[in-house]
């Protein structure tokens, strides 16, 4: 059984699927793992990494290959190459990209999307969407205290005090939860909120202060934030923008499943910040958090510099692959019919993180919402 690690030549994507370090893991459960030339480039990997831990680099890989790993989905036209009966791993946003769901359906592909493996603690170790936000989460906080002009700790000396910066995180997720344990770790005071009735403490076990705008908690299935209806929009922000006003740096990570990330700060909250403050959305790609921020541009709002996210984990290539394949390998892991690879890959349509992550298998888009979407009912 041959396992592919393909190649990323979607625009801004520095990551790859695969590891030198954690290719002895593929090869000790029986497969031999063929890489594309220059896989790890952008990650800072060369080819000769790879060949040392076992890996043969082939420019044919993708075609020849039973399971192909990815971070981005492969074009159409890799698809198309595809073997017979080939699978393929890697994120698939797949209401995005129907074209490309489509293509996999009708190669007859049996193709897995990391994020729609489910969240249950058996799964945490394949759990990519929480890999990928702790990177963006510590990243968002590294970017916000580069881009204001003074100091995130207090500073006592001889010429006199500097106060701490004021940071304020607005979502308490992995991301957000890594962004203050950042921020905390710089030395900034900070502040946070978070929808979910379990957040507060959370926030407060990172040692930030969890604000609280004395409104009811929203909690949907299994956790997760629920949509806010357009009342409470509106007084969480009105409560939110005293703490947006008087914060150095506001950080944004609020997201609900299945939908667009929430509005939480207009541009009027954000014309109330002081002069040389800066506004991190890590939610720009995604609807926004902050009006009027655009993925991967610095803009000015007021007094204000406002970043907004655009593959945030791309920006740390080399430990967000790390994580990534590491996910990748426990998936496989968990398909490979046995740990000497005797059985190969056969996932397990019983197994609930299998039939829950798997998009299309023989011709048929298994994942309903999906389906629907593609083929109506
Ligand atoms: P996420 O990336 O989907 O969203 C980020 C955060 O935004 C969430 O904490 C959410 O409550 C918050 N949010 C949504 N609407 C908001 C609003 N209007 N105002 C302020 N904040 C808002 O979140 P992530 O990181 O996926 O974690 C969410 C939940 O999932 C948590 O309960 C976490 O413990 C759980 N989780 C479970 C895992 C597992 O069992 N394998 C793995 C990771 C997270």
């Amino acid at each position: 059984m041959k396992i592919a690690v393909a190649r990323e030549t979607r625009e801004g994507e520095a990551r790859v699927a695969m590891v030198p370090e954690l290719v002895g893991k593929l090869t000790g459960l029986g497969y031999e793992v063929l890489v594309e030339p220059d896989v790890g480039l952008r990650a800072l990997i060369p080819d000769d990494e790879y060949v040392a831990a076992g890996a043969a680099v082939e420019g044919a890989a993708v075609d020849r290959a039973d399971v192909v790993v990815s971070v981005q989905p492969l074009r159409v036209d890799q698809i198309r190459r595809l073997g017979d009966g080939a699978a393929t791993i890697s994120f698939l946003p797949t209401g995005q990209e129907p074209e490309v769901v489509r293509a996999l359906r009708d190669a007859g592909a049996t193709s897995f999307a990391m994020e729609l493996v489910p969240r249950i603690s058996r799964a945490q170790s394949m759990d990519a969407l929480s890999s990928q936000a702790l990177v963006s989460g510590y990243r968002c906080a590294i970017v916000a205290a580069g881009m204001l002009r003074r100091f995130f700790p207090l500073n006592m000396t001889a010429a006199g005090t500097v106060p701490p910066a004021e940071v304020v995180v607005l979502g308490a997720g992995v991301a957000g939860l890594q962004a203050i344990a950042t921020a905390k770790r710089l030395g900034a005071v900070v502040k946070a909120y978070d929808v979910r009735a379990a957040a507060a403490e959370e926030i407060r076990s990172m040692g930030a202060q969890a604000i609280d705008l004395e409104l009811d908690t929203l909690e949907g299935a299994g956790g997760y934030a629920r949509e806010m209806t357009e009342e409470r929009a509106a007084l969480q922000m009105e409560r939110l923008a005293p703490y947006v006003a008087a914060a150095d740096a506001l950080i944004t990570t609020a997201a609900v499943p299945g939908r667009q990330a929430p509005l939480l700060v207009t541009a009027a909250m954000v014309e109330q910040m002081s002069p040389g403050s800066v506004v991190v959305d890590l939610a720009a790609e995604t609807g926004g958090n902050v009006e009027g921020a655009v993925p991967g541009e610095v803009v000015r709002i007021g007094n204000a510099q406002v970043w907004g996210g655009s593959n945030v984990p791309s920006q740390m290539p080399g430990p967000a692959s790390k994580l990534y394949a590491q996910n990748v390998v426990n998936l496989v892991q968990l398909m490979t019919a046995s740990d000497d690879g005797v059985g190969g890959f056969a996932p397990d349509f019983d197994d609930e993180i299998v039939v829950g992550s798997c998009v299309t298998h023989d011709g048929v888009i298994r994942h309903e919402p999906t389906r629907l979407a593609i083929e109506g009912e």
